[in-house]
């Protein structure tokens, strides 16, 4: 029988990626973005409006979802953002908005599906965190504070429902050829540009080189998920399309990571 897999945060970037790679498998894909217009041209069996931030969005679309479908067998918690500043000149309603996606609405999400999971006997979960979750960037706390959060979530559900059928990990993509970066600058460079700024150099240097490294190609890190879930058994977490030496920084011991990123971030 075809497995059902809820993604969210489709309209763009990895989560379009990973629906039509999902349906060109035979899947049934219910996408979800916050602007349904935007799933056009979005391959998918279901097209629902869904704003991980607001709780009554989740549940009317949890009630459409199972009104059309029995169960869901996985679900992907893609929606996500950045914002970067120094962490001093952090604007903390700009960071509560970003948590409010990256890390509430991932866990409001898992509460939302959990239970329709055990009611199934089981289900999968793939958090899509990221290698800043693992090591943190210049500029980039709030951010990489939201991916870090993502890792303890996920460890913990995950020991949590290991008897229930359940399996969770966390994905932890490197740079990818999405609207990310777009979206990081819209939410960013103002606050980058303000001559007044005593973190300017660190901003200078962020704004010549951010995006400017090479980024997969987000068609190949959907497959790649894609095959993940073609897994028996799945690890605690999964790394893609990362480039060698960000896996060597996660790896470095603190004082030489210290060194490394301030040299080379
Ligand atoms: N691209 C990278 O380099 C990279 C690296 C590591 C990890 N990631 C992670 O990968 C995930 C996907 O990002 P992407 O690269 O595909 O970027 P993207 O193209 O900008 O896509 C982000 C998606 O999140 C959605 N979203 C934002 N706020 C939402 C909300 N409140 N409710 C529902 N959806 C919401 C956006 O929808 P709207 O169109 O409505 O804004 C958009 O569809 C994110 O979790 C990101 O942190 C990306």
């Amino acid at each position: 029988m075809e497995k059902t897999v809820l993604i969210t945060g489709c309209s763009s970037g990895f989560g379009r990626a990973l629906c039509n790679e999902f349906k060109d498998l035979g899947y049934y894909v219910i996408a979800t973005a916050r602007n349904v217009m935007r799933l056009s041209d979005v391959k998918a069996d279901l097209k629902i409006e869904l704003d991980v931030s607001d709780e009554r969005s989740i549940r009317n679309s949890f009630e459409l979802i199972l009104s059309e479908v029995t169960g869901i067998d996985i679900l992907v918690n893609n929606a996500g953002y950045s914002v970067r500043s120094a962490v001093e000149e952090i604007e903390i309603d700009k960071l509560k908005d970003m948590m409010d996606v990256n890390v509430f609405g991932t866990i409001r999400m898992m509460q939302a599906v959990l239970p329709v999971m055990r009611k199934h006997g089981g289900g999968r979960i793939y958090n899509v965190g990221s290698i800043s979750g693992r090591m943190t960037g210049i500029a980039n706390g709030g951010y990489c504070s939201s991916k870090y959060a993502l890792e303890a979530i996920t460890e913990a559900a995950r020991y949590e429902t290991k008897d229930m059928g359940i399996e969770i990990c966390v994905i932890e993509p490197g740079a990818m050829d999405t609207d990310f970066f777009g979206t990081l600058a819209k939410n960013s460079d103002e606050k980058m540009k303000d001559p007044a700024s005593c973190y300017g150099n660190i901003y200078e240097r962020d704004l010549k080189f951010r995006g400017k490294q090479a980024k997969s190609d987000v068609q190949k890190c959907a497959k790649r998920l894609v095959r993940i879930n073609e897994k028996r058994k799945l690890k605690v977490r999964y790394t893609i399309g990362v480039s060698w030496i960000y896996r060597v920084f996660t790896k470095m011991p603190d004082g030489l990571k210290e060194w490394a990123i301030r040299r080379f971030n």
